[in-house]
């Protein structure tokens, strides 16, 4: 199954879109700490994510200790980022990729850009600066799916 990396997060409620998203698409997620506020369970539950049973978390302390993580894993990591060469519908995912997006503020730092397997970029309008990490993460993560044919199947076709 894909998954998705998210970056030392900045913003609470984009990390919650994106782990909603997560759960209903059945991705595992990976936060890549120090976070901009606290990532824990029982925080995270408090502020009301009631999906979060839904959804597999794996926190990693720091941009190292995921890439340890990642190196026993052997998966690629697909990084998604405003200096990507590649446009992602353009880009071949393999079921195991990991999708890393970056912190709000400030993207990912150079070594974190140089040490993914890939870069891809959703191409925008001249003179457009970012989409916000959680549209991004769903635009991608559905071209991902699609591609790897990994989209649950539905129980039910009712809202
Ligand atoms: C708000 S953006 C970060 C903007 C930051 N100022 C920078 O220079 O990277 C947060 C994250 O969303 C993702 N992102 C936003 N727009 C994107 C795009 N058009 N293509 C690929 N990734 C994008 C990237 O992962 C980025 O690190």
């Amino acid at each position: 199954m894909p998954r998705l990396a998210i970056f030392q997060p900045d913003i609470p409620q984009n990390t919650g879109t994106m782990l909603r998203l997560a759960a209903c698409l059945g991705v595992p997620v990976d936060i890549i700490e120090p976070a901009a506020f606290d990532v824990s369970d029982r925080n995270l539950r408090r502020s009301g994510m009631d999906y979060l049973n839904s959804v597999t978390i794996t926190r990693h302390i720091s941009w190292r200790a995921f890439e340890e993580w990642r190196r026993d894993s052997k998966s690629r990591l697909v990084l998604a980022t405003t200096k990507g060469a590649m446009p992602y519908t353009d880009f071949q995912y393999q079921p195991d990729d990991i999708i890393l997006v970056g912190r709000e503020s400030a993207g990912v730092p150079d070594d974190v850009h140089v040490a993914a397997d890939a870069r891809i970029i959703i191409p925008m309008q001249t003179g457009m600066r970012s989409l916000n990490v959680a549209v991004t993460a769903a635009m991608i993560l559905g071209e991902v799916l699609r591609q790897t044919g990994s989209f649950p199947i539905p129980s039910s076709t009712e809202a």
